[in-house]
């Protein structure tokens, strides 16, 4: 047997990318330790299905990380944690203010004094705000439209300035939309509350709502409702291991979008769940919602050309297909 190699903290390791990014950890080696504070994470995947040690605890604790990184060999931190809710953002930006800036500071604080300078950051296309071309580079303007957004382009900015100051080697992946669940059926997509459109979608044809709404039919798309760019959330996880190996071989720091390149519209989407789940699926027109972008896509060339990721599950069937699997034995 090879000896295990390197030991990652996952913050947010309970939680939908956090789980299948330790599940593909594992699978190449890795030691795990996951630091969640269960708020909307699930300790019953982590102990039945990751099996990997489970601290219940807050980014936000710095005497509990710094006990957590001084009784343990770290060699990076993944960092998925962080409220990501961008309606209740705009209600309650204080609540994100201080989860996803505060809190992220203090682990970041608590890493260096450890002297752990490897990070790996879950940011997102919301920090781009609406778009000037589509698919989005990483260099396009970061012009945020709400709170959440704004939260993690200033992790992003703190992250720069730490490289300059503390040498904090950081890769931050600007994520579009995660979807998909694991190929395996092992582990899937659970928030509560679910504003995302693939599982709402799915949860209407197991007769659990009523019907999915469709926010604007008269976007300039070809058939006229919002077009968004799916991103499997194995891919998404395979990117992090490519990242943290990026990192640990001593790669400086580097952003990267993850997306497909290309999007699918609302009612593709709803037309592939109809196909794969055999079900009906009632639909409401509704008037579009404020700051909705008619597209929103990125490119993934820069990660393929640096960290040679290939996505390989672009086909929206096989998204819908493995989250329908997963949402059939979890919310039936
Ligand atoms: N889901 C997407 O499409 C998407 C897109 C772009 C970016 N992101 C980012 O990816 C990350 C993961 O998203 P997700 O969909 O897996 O969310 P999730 O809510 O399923 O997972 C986040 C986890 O972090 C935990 N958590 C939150 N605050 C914490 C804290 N202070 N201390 C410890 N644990 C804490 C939660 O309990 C949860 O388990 C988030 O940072 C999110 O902003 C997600």
């Amino acid at each position: 047997m090879s000896p295990a190699k390197s030991t990652v903290l996952v913050t947010g390791g309970a939680g939908y990318i956090g789980s299948h990014t330790v599940l593909a950890l594992k699978n190449a080696g890795y030691d795990v330790v996951i630091l969640d504070n269960l708020v909307y994470g699930h300790r019953d995947l982590v102990e039945n299905i990751l099996q990997v040690e489970l601290i219940v605890g807050d980014t936000g604790d710095r005497p509990m990380l710094d006990n957590l990184f001084q009784s343990r060999e770290i060699a990076a931190v993944m960092h998925f944690s962080a409220y990501a809710y961008v309606g209740e953002s705009v209600t309650d930006p204080a609540k994100y203010y201080r989860n996803n800036v505060v809190g992220t500071l203090t682990l970041l604080e608590a890493m260096l004094c450890a002297s752990v300078n490897k990070f790996v950051f879950s940011s997102t296309c919301a920090t781009y705000g609406v778009p000037n071309v589509v698919p989005i580079p990483e260099d396009h303007p970061q012009n945020p439209i709400n709170p959440y957004g704004a939260t993690k382009l200033m992790v992003e900015r703190i992250l720069s300035d730490f490289d300059v100051a503390y040498n904090l080697k950081s890769v931050r992946f600007r994520y579009f939309n995660a979807a998909g669940a694991d190929p395996n059926g092992l582990l899937g997509e659970d928030h509560n509350p679910e504003t995302h459109l693939i599982p709402l979608v799915l949860q209407t044809a197991l007769g659990n709502r009523d019907s999915i709404s469709i926010f604007g039919t008269d976007y300039p798309t070809p058939d006229g409702t919002c077009i968004r760019d799916y991103i499997h959330v194995n891919d998404l996880a395979a990117a992090h291991v490519l990242g943290l190996e990026y990192l640990l071989k001593g790669g400086d720091s580097e952003v990267f979008n993850l997306g497909n390149g290309s999007g699918f519209s609302v009612r593709e989407v709803i037309e592939a769940a109809k196909e794969v789940t055999g079900c009906e699926i009632p639909i409401k027109e509704c008037d579009r919602r404020a700051g909705d972008p008619p597209a929103l896509t990125g490119s993934g060339e820069k990660a393929t050309k640096i960290l040679g990721w290939q996505p390989q599950y672009p086909s929206l069937k096989d998204i819908v297909s493995h989250a329908w699997e997963w949402h059939q034995k979890r919310h039936k």
